[in-house]
């Protein structure tokens, strides 16, 4: 079963709430941070583009790459609307092909999660330190270990909106550390409902285990925030961010 096909058309619905606009200010406030002004930028997993055109829209270069065709459809059409040019690349991000010698390459919304194998995982890191230049800054943020195995695993949400109603049944693996999210999802076709499956998986990991990992592929600088801040992440903390120096 595919993955961000059908979910791939109402996810902006869905992701209706998120502060896209609040998340690319703190994106800008941790390049300044480090003292960067990034041209060009790559950006992983870049789904249906609500961090990618809003970049771009500010004058960044952007490459945007996605596993999922249906999600780089949807974001190359809010790119017309929005009057932006951006290279929209369907492409796995564990086989990547980019021009290198970049100034940024971000992953941002839980793209690192979807990296299952440890192998792989170290692959993309890999891959990322080549394809930057000296100095350039890796950002990427993970669904923390305690929000996948406390607050999504085994767990149900559901929300019924006018066109697009869903269930969310996540099924947390604590031998594997990966959760498995069934989503049924009933899109308004007319005066019909069409219902939708897809299955999706993310890995749970701890921050030492993805620290080591860009220790081995050559990132020393590496600092770890909570979301949205620049304070250190907490045992509870939903959301950690990774920022790494070439
Ligand atoms: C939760 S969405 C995040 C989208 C976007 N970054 C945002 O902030 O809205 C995760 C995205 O990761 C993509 N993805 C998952 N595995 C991938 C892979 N191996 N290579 C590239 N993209 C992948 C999915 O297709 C999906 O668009």
């Amino acid at each position: 079963m595919n993955s961000y096909s059908a979910f791939a058309y109402v996810y902006d619905q869905l992701m209706d709430d998120v502060d896209y606009i609040g998340w690319v200010d703190y994106l800008e406030e941790i390049f300044k941070r480090y003292n960067k002004r990034p041209k060009n930028i790559v950006e992983l997993a870049c789904g249906t583009g609500n961090i990618t055109n809003i970049l771009a829209k500010r004058g960044y270069n952007l490459i945007g790459v996605d596993i999922s065709e249906d999600m780089l459809f949807v974001a190359q059409e809010k790119a017309r609307a929005m009057g932006v040019d951006v290279i929209y690349l369907n492409h796995d991000m564990r086989e990547l092909f980019l021009p290198s010698e970049l100034d940024s390459i971000l992953c941002i919304c839980d793209g690192i999660n979807y990296i299952i194998d440890e192998k792989d995982l170290l692959n993309v890191f890999s891959s990322v330190y080549n394809h930057l230049k000296d100095k350039g800054l890796f950002i990427f943020d993970i669904s923390s270990y305690y929000k996948l195995s406390n607050i999504l695993g085994n767990n149900t949400y559901a929300e019924n909106f006018q066109e697009v109603s869903y269930i969310w049944e996540n099924y947390f693996d604590e031998e594997q550390a990966t959760c498995d999210f069934d989503l049924t999802i009933f899109i308004k076709e007319g005066d019909l409902y069409k219902k939708h499956e897809e299955s999706h998986c993310q890995r749970a990991y701890k921050e030492n285990e993805i620290i080591e990992k860009l220790k081995e592929v050559g990132f020393h600088k590496i600092e770890t925030f909570e979301a949205f801040t620049f304070s250190k992440p907490k045992n509870k903390s939903e959301r950690i961010y990774f920022v790494c120096e070439k």
